[in-house]
C-alpha cells in the first residue's frame, strides 16, 4: 500500500481500544494532511477502561507490535486508558520508535486553559485509578488542585450513539450536577475530557457542569505533540498530496463504521475497514 519505504514516508500508527481514537485521528488529519495514517481499533477487546493494569498493558503491547510489523514511523496511543496504564511499557518495548500518548497533551491543554488551576479530570475507572492526569498536571504546575472522576457510563452511551437526548442528560447530571451546584470558590474552572469517547458527549457534559466550567480535550494538543516530534526527528513526510488512511479493527467492521463515523466526523463504510486478529506474542508484562 505504501510504495515508498523511506522512513519519513512510513505511516503514523494510531492505536485505540476502539473507535474513540478517531477523534485524535481527525485532529491529525487536519494538522498533518500529507501524512499516511494507519489506525488500529482493538474493538474485540473494548472496553479497556474497566480492565486490569496487566490486561491493558498486554493488549496495548500486542496492538503496538502489529502496527510496528506493518511499518510505522511513530506510534500515537490515542486511548487514554492505555496511555495512563501502558505508556512506559510501550516506550520501553518499542524503543527507539517514538511513542506519544494523550495524557500529557491533555494536561497541557488544561493547564493552559485554566485560570484558577483547579481542574477536573473526567475519564474511565482504569485511567482515574492511576492518577496519570494528576501526575502530568502536577509536573506542569505543582500548585494545581486536581479532582479525578470516573464516568465509565459515558463510554457505553457514545458507543450506543446516544450522545445527546434524555438518557445522556440524566447520566451527565448524575455524575456532574453536584459539581455545578458547589459555590464558585470550590468549583473547578476547567474539565478535561480524559477519555476518547467523551468529546461526543460534550453537549450533555457542558450542560451538567454549567457555564462557568470550560471543557478541554487532548485531540488537538496530541496532534500538535506529534507534529513537534516529527519535526524534531526530521520525520515529516516529503509528500505534498493528501496522505493515505487505512482503518483496521479486530472485530465488528459494520459497528466500527456506524459508530466510528460520528467520531471521525466523516462517513466511511464497513468495506473500508480491514479486519484482523491480533496474535498474542510472547510479551512480559510488568506492574
Ligand atoms: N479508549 C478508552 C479511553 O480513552 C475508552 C474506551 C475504553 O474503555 O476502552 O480511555
Amino acid at each position: 500500500m505504501y510504495e515508498t519505504t523511506t522512513q519519513e514516508n512510513l505511516p503514523i500508527g494510531i492505536f485505540d481500544s476502539g473507535v474513540g481514537g478517531l477523534t485524535v485521528l481527525h485532529a491529525l488529519k487536519n494538522l498533518l494532511p500529507a501524512e499516511n495514517l494507519l489506525y488500529l481499533g482493538d474493538t474485540a477487546r473494548l472496553p479497556y477502561g474497566t480492565k486490569s493494569h496487566d490486561s491493558v498493558t498486554r493488549y496495548a503491547l500486542q496492538a503496538a507490535d502489529y502496527l510496528v510489523q506493518r511499518g510505522i514511523k511513530l506510534l500515537v496511543v490515542a486511548c487514554n486508558t492505555a496511555s495512563a496504564l501502558a505508556l512506559e511499557s510501550l516506550r520501553e518495548h518499542l524503543a527507539p520508535l517514538p511513542v506519544i500518548g494523550v495524557v500529557e497533551p491533555g494536561a497541557i491543554a488544561a493547564v493552559e486553559c485554566s485560570k484558577s488551576q483547579h481542574l477536573l479530570v473526567l475519564a474511565t475507572e482504569a485511567t482515574t485509578s492511576q492518577l496519570a492526569y494528576t501526575r502530568a498536571i502536577l509536573r506542569l504546575n505543582p500548585d494545581a488542585v486536581i479532582e479525578e472522576m470516573p464516568c465509565s457510563l459515558f463510554v457505553a452511551l457514545a458507543e450506543e450513539g446516544w450522545h445527546q437526548g434524555p438518557v445522556a442528560d440524566v447520566v451527565a447530571e448524575q455524575y456532574l450536577g453536584l459539581i455545578r451546584e458547589r459555590s464558585a470558590d470550590l468549583r473547578p474552572d476547567t474539565a478535561i475530557l480524559g477519555c476518547t469517547h467523551f468529546p461526543l458527549l460534550q453537549g450533555p457534559i457542558a450542560q451538567a457542569l454549567g457555564p462557568d466550567i470550560k471543557i478541554v480535550d487532548s485531540a488537538t494538543t496530541t496532534a500538535q505533540a506529534v507534529q513537534e516530534e516529527l519535526v524534531r526527528l526530521s520525520l515529516l513526510t516529503d509528500a505534498d498530496g493528501g496522505g493515505d488512511l487505512q482503518l483496521i479493527a479486530t472485530d465488528g467492521p459494520e459497528r466500527f463504521a456506524r459508530v466510528g463515523s460520528a467520531f471521525l466526523g466523516e462517513k466511511f463504510a464497513a468495506e473500508d475497514i480491514k479486519l484482523i486478529d491480533i496474535h498474542p506474542t510472547d510479551l512480559a508484562v510488568s506492574g
